[in-house]
């Protein structure tokens, strides 16, 4: 298999497929999951092509994103064949896309799976994760702040703040703590201003 074209093939169809999200799932999303599952992959041994393909599709067939996941994720799988990956890697990186988009607050049951879990997270967090907070409150009418705890503040204390103690590799709880840092700066000099 020519991985390279397989990649490129995969490229478009992302770009294509979340064309004008603003919800925080556009195609540069993708991207830099793809980018850091890969890298991650290297680190931990994995993979790196089945960790950034698996990546680059986590979020086609998203409950949240798609109005019949069954049939874009039917689709998706009809497609990866089409590729040339065999069953067996179809399965790999469909169980691995499984566990990152249904079970986020459970443990991935595939190395696979918790390596592309840990990138998405990692997009969650840090500068990146800070833009995307704001442009998913934008999207849904949700304030940026307000002292009755409802606006896209409050995310970072549920969820955002939580997320380095929750990664599953060693090398993506390295990147975490960086980009943890980097939110507990922007907190502080946020409520300074206030
Ligand atoms: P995923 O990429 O795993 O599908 P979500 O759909 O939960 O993640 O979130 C997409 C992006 O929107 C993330 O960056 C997340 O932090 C952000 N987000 C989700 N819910 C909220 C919220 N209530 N307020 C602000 N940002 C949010
Ligand atoms: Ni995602």
């Amino acid at each position: 298999m020519d991985q390279m074209a397989v990649l490129q093939q995969i490229t478009q169809y992302i770009n294509q497929l979340f064309h004008g999200d603003a919800s925080g799932h556009d195609a540069v999303h993708m991207k830099r999951v793809a980018k850091w599952a890969r890298r991650l992959a290297l680190d931990e041994g994995e993979d790196p092509f089945l960790c950034e393909v698996a990546a680059w599709l986590h979020d086609v067939g998203d409950y949240k994103l798609f109005r019949d996941p069954a049939k874009v994720i039917e689709e998706r799988n009809q497609w990866l064949f089409k590729l040339g990956f065999s069953t067996k890697e179809k399965d790999i990186i469909h169980d691995a896309i499984a566990t990152v988009s249904f079970s986020k607050g459970s443990l991935p049951s595939s190395r696979i799976g918790a390596i592309v879990q840990d990138a998405d997270r990692l997009d969650a967090i840090g500068a990146v994760g800070i833009a995307r907070a704001f442009a998913f409150g934008g999207a849904n009418n949700q304030p940026i702040y307000n002292e009755d705890g409802l606006g896209s503040i409050d995310h970072f204390h549920e969820k955002l703040l939580r997320l380095k103690k929750q990664m599953n590799t060693e090398s993506g709880r390295i990147e975490a703590e960086k980009r943890h840092q980097f939110m507990l700066h922007f907190l502080e000099e946020f409520h300074r201003e206030q």
